[in-house]
């Protein structure tokens, strides 16, 4: 298991900043999304975060800049957020190729976030992905045959998600498995004014 923060330690500020990390298609924003509204997190998604900045889509940015400069772009954008002064702890959806595709983002992530990693295999992520509008949105997926490119970035990626993380979900748990453990565990790291004071669990360790 990666090295980690002491459950309930924030890394910088009074509220902790919680990083999903994982491959394209394993769920890390739909989860981000909804243990957000579940646990009264702040929640960002950094590719939203971009295409908001740069007024452009994902695709767009990556026709304009290439895949370097979208990189560029996107570690201005993390750094920038994670760098906000924060009260209320929030949660971050990464991009899959955030601090792995390119290193600039590591240090900073390790530095200021807690990283859970959002662990699914190359045939779980290509189901997830087959859908051709999941798989337009992703310039990195076009093209070739999707198992393969998908298992391609998978060797180059999993072991950096695992070095990045401090907790790890996974393999291939269902959906309701993940949003299950992964409640579980934010609750079990977040500092105890951040804790949704309807819920007896959170209010107990506070
Ligand atoms: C990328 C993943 C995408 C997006 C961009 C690059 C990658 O985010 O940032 O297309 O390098 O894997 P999702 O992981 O949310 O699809």
């Amino acid at each position: 298991m990666p090295k980690g923060l002491a459950p309930g330690e924030p890394k910088a500020g009074s509220g902790l900043l919680i990083a999903l990390t994982g491959m394209p298609g394993s769920g890390k924003s739909s989860l981000a999304k909804l243990l957000s509204s579940q646990l009264d997190l702040e929640f960002f998604d950094l590719d939203d975060e971009i295409c908001a900045r740069a007024s452009k889509s994902v695709t767009e940015l990556f026709a304009d800049l290439g895949e370097d400069g979208f990189r560029t772009f996107e570690f201005q954008v993390l750094q920038d957020l994670v760098g906000r002064p924060r009260i209320k702890s929030a949660i971050i959806a990464l991009g899959g190729g955030t601090a792995v595709a390119d290193e600039r983002g590591f240090s900073v992530l390790r530095a200021s976030t807690t990283v859970i990693y959002v662990w699914a295999t190359p045939a779980t992520l290509a189901e997830a992905l087959s859908d051709s509008e999941e798989r337009a949105k992703r310039p990195l997926l076009r093209g070739a045959d999707l198992l393969s490119r998908v298992s391609q970035l998978y060797e180059q990626r999993h072991p950096r998600y695992l070095a990045l993380s401090d907790y790890v979900l996974g393999p291939d748990l269902s959906w309701e498995e993940l949003c299950g453990r992964l409640r579980e565990l934010v609750i079990s790291i977040l500092p105890g004014p951040s804790a949704p004071a309807s819920d007896p669990r959170v209010r107990s360790q506070a």
